[in-house]
């Protein structure tokens, strides 16, 4: 049996028998007005942040949601697309998609709005999504990638930016690990469909992103999600995961590299009224500009005295350059 295999099974067991607090780390769900959401569902909230960001989804985009879980997340996704097929909730374990859909059936009892044909519940799997390639404006995934081994990672990352448009989004959330998770975690199969033991660091899970072709990747929260202790885990020192949300768009990847925003800020400090690094930044004296990682490092190097770089905040949700 693989290590897909025996995920599957193990979320045939949580799709029947549900699992409160499996993944989650936080104890309610993004709630919004006019959104109820049914008790079933919420004890299957199998995720580890969310994915569903409102600045994200004006427009009434099309969501591609892989792994769809209790189909919380699909549910929210459809209260701002609020339109027939606008959603495509993806997911291999045929319990899985049962239960979604009777989840789904009592959200239609209890939120007016919501009409069962705005998601669509399909068989696929994340290696072979059932869409035609530049199809969606948006790919979610929530606390499923991580439980994939590395070159199954590639496929899945790959296969999301084939069924993505051109600038379009793919927001995912995923445990990430503070140290290496040593070998003897990884291989076991419970632990990693448990979103315990599959995590990579923060720095192989961003160009993991970025090798697949994503020009940009922008981190919307980053916090701690669960501590390994030694006695139960066999380790030698405690490893904290966190989870990590982000949001990567399919642009071209830049010559000088990848843009990734975790929140830090360039201050002009001199006595110039502003400061024009003549490679696109400018800055006015005093007031942060929101920089990506890249550029953030260059003008730390090229410029320390005239301007402050201020640390990742690991929350950055738009505006400032690059
Ligand atoms: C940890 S749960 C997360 C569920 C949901 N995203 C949430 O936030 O509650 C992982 C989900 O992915 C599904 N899954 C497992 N293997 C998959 C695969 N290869 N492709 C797509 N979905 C998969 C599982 O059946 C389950 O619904």
């Amino acid at each position: 049996m693989t290590y897909l295999d025996s995920a599957i099974d193990f979320y045939r067991q949580v799709a029947e028998t549900p699992d409160v607090g499996l993944c989650c780390v936080q104890s309610t769900p993004l709630q919004l007005p006019g959104l109820k959401i049914p008790p079933a569902m919420q004890e299957m909230n199998y995720g580890c942040g969310t994915t569903v960001h409102p600045t994200e989804l004006y427009g009434e985009p099309s969501v591609l949601y892989v792994g769809v879980g209790g189909g919380l997340e699909a549910l929210q996704f459809a209260y701002f697309s609020r339109r027939v097929g606008a959603i495509i909730a993806v997911d291999p374990v045929p319990e899985m998609r049962q239960a979604a859909r009777r989840n789904l059936e009592q959200a239609t009892s209890d939120n007016p709005w919501f009409s069962p044909d705005f998601i669509q519940i399909v068989e696929g799997d994340a290696f072979a999504l059932p869409v035609p390639d530049a199809s969606v404006d948006v790919v979610a995934q929530n606390c499923l990638f991580n439980i994939f081994e590395p070159t199954d990672l590639n496929r899945a990352l790959k296969e999301a930016f084939r069924v993505l448009k051109p600038g379009g989004r793919l927001i995912m959330s995923d445990p990430i690990a503070t140290q290496p998770i040593p070998e003897h975690l990884q291989k076991d199969d419970r632990l990693r469909a448990m979103c315990l033991s599959g995590a990579l660091t923060y720095e192989q899970y961003t160009q993991r992103i970025i090798q697949a072709g994503f020009g940009q990747v922008e981190i919307r929260t980053r916090r701690p999600y669960r501590l390994l202790d030694r006695q139960t885990y066999g380790l030698e020192t405690e490893l904290l995961l966190e989870s990590l949300d982000s949001v990567s768009f399919k642009v071209e990847i830049p010559e000088d590299g990848a843009c990734v925003f975790t929140g830090k800020t360039a201050i002009y400090k001199g006595s110039e009224a502003y400061f024009d690094d003549r490679a696109g930044h400018i800055l006015s004296r005093g007031i942060p500009l929101a920089v990506c990682d890249k550029t953030a490092t260059k003008l730390a190097a090229k410029f320390s005295e005239a301007i402050v770089v201020t640390p990742s905040t690991w929350h950055y949700d738009g505006g400032g350059c690059c």
